[in-house]
């Protein structure tokens, strides 16, 4: 197994941030790099208060945040990233954006780094492909938030070797995750089954079966989930739901995937969802 001392993390949208600080939560040297400075900057002050708030509930100490803090770095230059020994891309989820990136990431990153992708949806093996080191790629899938989510969905494009795949479980583990191992196939195992299920309560929507409100109770009281799938869509992003959605279509070929005219004109519209304050509701 590799020695992993530092982690490079791409993007500093919500999952970015959550990967990034439980990345130096867990003792390792974190550099950040996003194309938006003022995303990168909001990222950290995020960080920086979500931490805070921690000393307010004591889970920690004041001191605690400020190691952790000393420990993140920022870079508005991918080669920011280039001695980091492992790197997990959170940028937006659209595959030119990501072959991009990882063509990049290829050129600036030391040989034996590994090239991790939080991607919900698009296929590793793809991404891989577009870099010479297909070996030391791996899918590491953290759920949002993740500070919260105990969960990280490992999965394996078809050139990656053991290696690297024990490698990306035991940082997954130090991090105080759950890892679970899926395959290389459109949604891999949690959004397979997730999306569906959302893009069904946005059609339930479309089609006049309940409100938004009465459909989120109903799956709520009646199914114990913790949140409604609507609210949980405004979570995820609208754009992120609809994108998966587009993949599992795609990727599967089955009319069964097809996304929701209404999620695609929410999108349209610029509802993303709870990081733009509209979605399904208001914030
Ligand atoms: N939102 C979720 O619930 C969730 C859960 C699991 C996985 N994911 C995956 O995580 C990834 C990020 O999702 P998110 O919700 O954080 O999105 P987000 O929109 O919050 O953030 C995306 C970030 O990527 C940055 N970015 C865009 N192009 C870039 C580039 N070329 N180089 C560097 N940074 C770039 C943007 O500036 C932004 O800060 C996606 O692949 C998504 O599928 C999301």
């Amino acid at each position: 197994m590799k020695e992993i001392k530092k982690i490079g993390v791409v993007g500093a949208g919500q999952m970015g941030r959550g990967i990034a600080q439980v990345a130096a939560m867990s003792a390792y040297d974190v550099v950040v790099y996003d194309i938006s400075a003022e995303g990168l900057e909001k990222g950290i002050n995020f960080i920086k208060d979500q931490l805070n708030r921690g000393v307010d509930k004591g889970k920690w100490d004041a001191s605690f945040v400020s190691t952790t803090m000393a420990r993140l770095s920022t870079s508005t230059d991918l080669k920011g990233l280039s001695d980091c020994d492992l790197v997990v891309e959170a940028a937006t989820e659209n595959k030119k954006i990501k072959f991009e990136i990882f063509k990049n990431l290829d050129e600036a990153m030391k040989p034996d780094a590994i090239l991790a992708t939080n991607t919900s949806s698009i296929s590793i093996t793809e991404i891989a492909a577009v870099t010479k080191r297909a070996k030391l790629v791996a899918g590491m899938h953290f759920m949002n938030p993740v500070p919260v989510m105990k969960l990280v969905e490992g999965i394996r494009g078809l050139e990656t070797t053991d290696e690297t795949f024990d490698t990306v479980a035991a940082v997954a583990e130090k991090m105080g995750k759950v890892f679970v191992r899926a395959e290389d196939v459109p949604g891999f195992a949690v959004n397979r089954i997730l999306m569906p299920m959302i893009n069904e309560a946005v059609y339930a929507l479309y089609e006049g079966v309940a409100s938004v409100e009465d459909i989120d109770t109903a799956m709520k009281l009646g199914t114990n989930q913790p949140m409604g799938p609507l609210t949980l869509a405004d979570f995820i992003g609208l754009d992120t739901c609809l994108a998966i959605m587009e993949v599992l279509h795609d990727g599967l070929g089955d009319t069964k995937y097809r996304p929701c005219p209404l999620l695609k004109k929410y999108v349209l519209a610029g509802r993303l969802g709870k990081k733009v304050g509209r979605g399904f509701y208001e914030y």
